[in-house]
């Protein structure tokens, strides 16, 4: 059944788990969450981002989500708008069935310019106040994160805005936080505490303490009914760059953030866990290998399906890891 990202959480608070929230594009994706989450009784968040939903369609997504939830009727799915950058986007997925909504204003809706700290308070309260009547939940966001560039590759130590900002503005004030949830309501906070987005995050490997974590912390104590979302988190594995790699990509050395650091934000307090550029690695390793493997074959499926089998596994791993395979 669907429901709320505020449902969801509350589960996942009382119960100490993280709940991972995976990008999702087309059908192929979606079967395999869904595929990988009853496999193990994992509840689900199914996330859309603007590209996305332009990718697809509204309708077409709208009736997938719904398909999927019908085929897996004991997994518990939330359905949520990532990066939402204005009232209408926000809205109009509420229309398309989404349970939930992050209204990011941390930058402007040209989500390339770092917005102020009225901007954001201002523009995810009204969000909130219009989604809080119709039952839709809102995931916020203060602090600045790295870039939401995919592919664009010069973001390397997790500060994407790096020399533009000063550290105070990569790392979420716990002060501003409460200050901020306060005056938005948002269901969700999601906080800078070092990661950044796409596969491009570190240039060596993390030796832990790559998040930060004192801020999780003091913000999870001092809003411990409010979720906290960790964006930017794909691991991008070794072993996903490796395939990727061997079948003529070329993705240069890369880290991301290692599951055990997840595990530990998830203890202090950390909910929701945003995945996307895993998810792409791991499907497009198996296009590259069958591409190269069997240079006859031209039937989409026989590219699809071993993409299929390769993000179930990762998705499988992610529930598991996160505490949250048997919680559905
Ligand atoms: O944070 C952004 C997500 O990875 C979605 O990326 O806007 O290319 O769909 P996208
Ligand atoms: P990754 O690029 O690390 O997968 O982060 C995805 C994300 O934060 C989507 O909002
Ligand atoms: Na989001
Ligand atoms: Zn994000």
């Amino acid at each position: 059944a669907k429901i709320t990202l505020r449902q969801l959480l509350d589960h996942a608070a009382e119960h100490d788990y993280g709940v991972p929230a995976f990008n999702i594009n087309n059908m192929e994706q979606g079967l395999a969450i869904m595929e990988a989450a009853a496999s193990c009784d994992a509840p689900v968040i199914m996330q859309a981002s603007r590209g996305a939903r332009s990718y697809a369609k509204d309708i077409m997504l709208e009736k997938m989500m719904d398909a999927l939830v019908e085929m897996f009727p004991a997994i518990p799915v939330c359905i949520h708008q990532d990066h939402g950058n204005d009232e209408q986007t926000c809205l109009t997925a509420i229309r398309h069935g989404f349970t939930s909504v992050m209204m990011d204003g941390s930058l402007e809706a040209d989500m390339k310019t770092p917005a102020s700290y009225e901007y954001n308070v201002a523009i995810t309260e009204r969000v909130t106040r219009m989604a809080h009547w119709v039952g839709a939940s809102v995931e916020g966001e203060l602090g600045v994160l790295g870039s939401l560039e995919s592919g664009e590759g010069e973001k390397e130590d997790g500060h994407g805005f790096e020399g533009k900002l000063s550290e105070d503005q990569l790392l979420t004030d716990p002060e501003q936080a409460v200050d901020f949830v306060r005056r938005t309501k948002v269901d969700a906070l999601a906080i800078a505490m070092g990661t950044s987005h796409g596969a491009y995050k570190f240039t060596r490997k993390p030796d832990g303490d790559i998040l930060a974590m004192h801020v999780i912390e003091a913000i999870h104590q001092k809003l411990p009914n409010t979720h906290l979302v960790m964006h930017g988190s794909s691991s991008v594995p070794e072993d996903l760059q490796a395939i990727i790699n061997r079948y003529g990509g070329k993705m240069r050395e890369t880290y991301g953030v290692p599951v055990d650091e997840i595990v530990r934000g998830i203890r202090h307090g950390v909910r929701k866990v945003n995945i996307d550029t895993d998810c792409r690695m791991a499907m497009t390793g198996q296009f590259r290998r069958v591409a190269m493997e069997k240079p006859e074959e031209f039937d989409p499926r026989k590219f699809m399906v071993p993409a299929m089998e390769a993000l179930r596994k990762l998705c499988l791993d992610r529930y598991e890891r996160f505490g949250c395979a048997g919680k559905a």
